[in-house]
């Protein structure tokens, strides 16, 4: 069987029931979330110039703002149009998207679309073709959206410094036929900030070469650019959230207690089958869709979604306390959720047979005045040759960790579908663009490379690794 692109196979019972659920007498109306439910994380909007219903055009630019995390200090930060995140960028699978970007900044940038398949001179990285977007230029970004999911977009220059201090924004691609009762949306772009009591950013290079090989985490937590803020809700009433993980190093392990997740998407769109979970762990880059349907503990009106250390390697997790993420904050009677609706999608396996076989080992070495660098197989990315890729070459990565960190791996333009994990295959199919490779540890997976030719990028989604050197080239022609 040919490796699939992803498709959706809703199953015909469900398609039957939309299509049988004819109107009878009529029902009380649904209770809804209370108005204005989740206002306080309201993700700053853009306006689309274009009155064609299948374009989305939009003018972002790139630029220093002042922005309050700390009550009365405000931080200059580097923004899309003057916010932490950046606007929520929207469309219909299908449709084309158009960015007229402005760079405001003292420095240059780009735009990455982290995980869309689109043509390889838009995917942001400098030189591959174009250069990056110097100060005052400006660069139009215009492609097709393939495929429905939740993604985002980011700098490709500079990436620790300049997605570290800000420039991070969502971007949803929706899919028409998605069947309803996934309840109420929320995107939960995560991140944290590195912000002293005087609302300072702290320095790029902080923490010096122990800094660049743990990786650069931030004391402030944010949830689209707010700390802690909260979400007023109906116990037991169904929500879907979209949750994207934006830190530059920061592993995020959340959790409600006593509550569950069901996990229904990933970084490709929907998974295989929906996945009940007591934690999300998202890996920087990586995404979930989830539902939920939320009660507090008995007599209690609050629940505190917490993030809880996760063991990435050396010292990440040891005596490292839960912090407060978001407060969902509850009114009203419980209310009984109705049965998710059955999602399956046929993800069919991939073909991993006749594949060549590509061994990467993520490296670390030292120059001779003690400068951590990093690699892939021994070779910073500036002195990296690419691997030649011939047009519709099926390839079976096997990525090997030999670091006392984790690393969240990263392919642009593609997805892959994992084999295993240290040997051990996942238990659903899902199509992934960022996958964690654990200390010591290995990963498999298998990519087809069938369209789009170009320089393809793939590195370590900490920034602070990727800069180090952890990054490599597939050059696929
Ligand atoms: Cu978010 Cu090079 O990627
Ligand atoms: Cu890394």
């Amino acid at each position: 069987m040919p490796f699939d692109l992803p498709r959706f196979g809703w199953t015909p019972l469900l398609l039957l029931v939309i299509a049988c659920s004819a109107p009878a007498a009529t029902p009380d109306p649904p209770p809804t979330e209370p108005k204005g439910w989740a206002d306080e994380i309201a993700l700053p909007q853009v306006q689309d110039l274009n009155p064609d219903p299948h374009i989305v055009e939009v003018n972002l630019e790139a630029r220093l703002a002042n922005v309050e995390f700390i009550p009365g200090k405000p931080t200059e930060v580097w923004t899309y149009n003057g916010g932490v995140p950046g606007p929520l960028l929207r469309g219909r699978v299908g449709d084309r998207l158009i960015v007229h970007f402005k760079n405001s900044l003292p420095d240059a940038t780009s735009i990455h679309w982290h995980g869309l398949r689109i043509p390889n001179d838009m995917d942001g990285v400098p030189d591959e073709p174009y250069p990056a977007v110097a100060p005052g230029q400006t660069f139009d970004y215009s492609f097709v959206l393939p495929d429905a999911g939740t993604y985002w977009y980011h700098p490709h220059v500079a990436s620790a410094l300049q997605t570290g201090n800000g420039m991070f924004g969502p971007l949803i691609v929706d899919d028409p036929q998605e069947p309803p009762g996934l309840g109420d949306e929320a995107v939960l772009v995560l991140s944290d900030m590195a912000v002293d009591e005087n609302g300072k950013l702290a320095a790029p290079d902080a923490g010096a070469e122990f800094g660049t090989l743990f990786g650069r985490e931030g004391n402030l937590l944010l949830v689209n650019g707010k700390v802690l803020p909260t979400l007023h809700v109906r116990p037991g009433m169904r929500q879907r959230w979209r949750v994207i993980n934006a830190a530059k190093t920061r592993y995020f392990q959340i959790k409600l207690a006593d509550n569950q997740f069901t996990r229904i998407g990933s970084d490709g769109g929907f998974i295989e089958s929906p996945q009940t979970l007591d934690s999300l762990l998202l890996t920087p880059a990586q995404r979930a869709d989830v539902t939920l349907e939320p009660v507090p503990p008995a007599s209690a009106t609050q629940l505190t979604l917490r993030w809880v250390a996760y063991d990435r390697g050396f010292g990440t997790a040891f005596n490292r306390p839960d912090e407060d993420v978001l407060h969902l904050d509850f009114t009203g009677n419980v209310v009984k959720a109705d049965p998710l609706p059955a999602l399956h999608r046929d993800i069919p396996a991939a073909d991993a047979s006749n594949a060549r076989a590509i061994d990467i080992s993520l490296t670390e070495s030292r120059t001779a005045d003690g400068t951590v660098v990093m690699g892939i197989n021994g070779v910073p990315s500036w002195d990296a040759e690419p691997i030649m890729t011939p047009m519709g070459e099926r390839q079976v990565w096997t990525v090997k960790n030999t670091f006392e960190f984790d690393h969240p791996f990263h392919l642009h333009g593609f997805f892959f579908q994992v084999l295993d994990v240290n040997g051990v295959a996942p238990t659903v199919r899902e199509w992934r663009d960022t996958v964690n490779v654990p200390v010591d540890g290995t990963v498999r997976f298998v990519v087809n490379f069938n369209e789009r030719p170009g320089m393809w990028m793939f590195h370590c989604h900490i920034l602070d690794h990727a800069d180090a050197g952890m990054m490599g080239m597939v050059h696929l022609h």
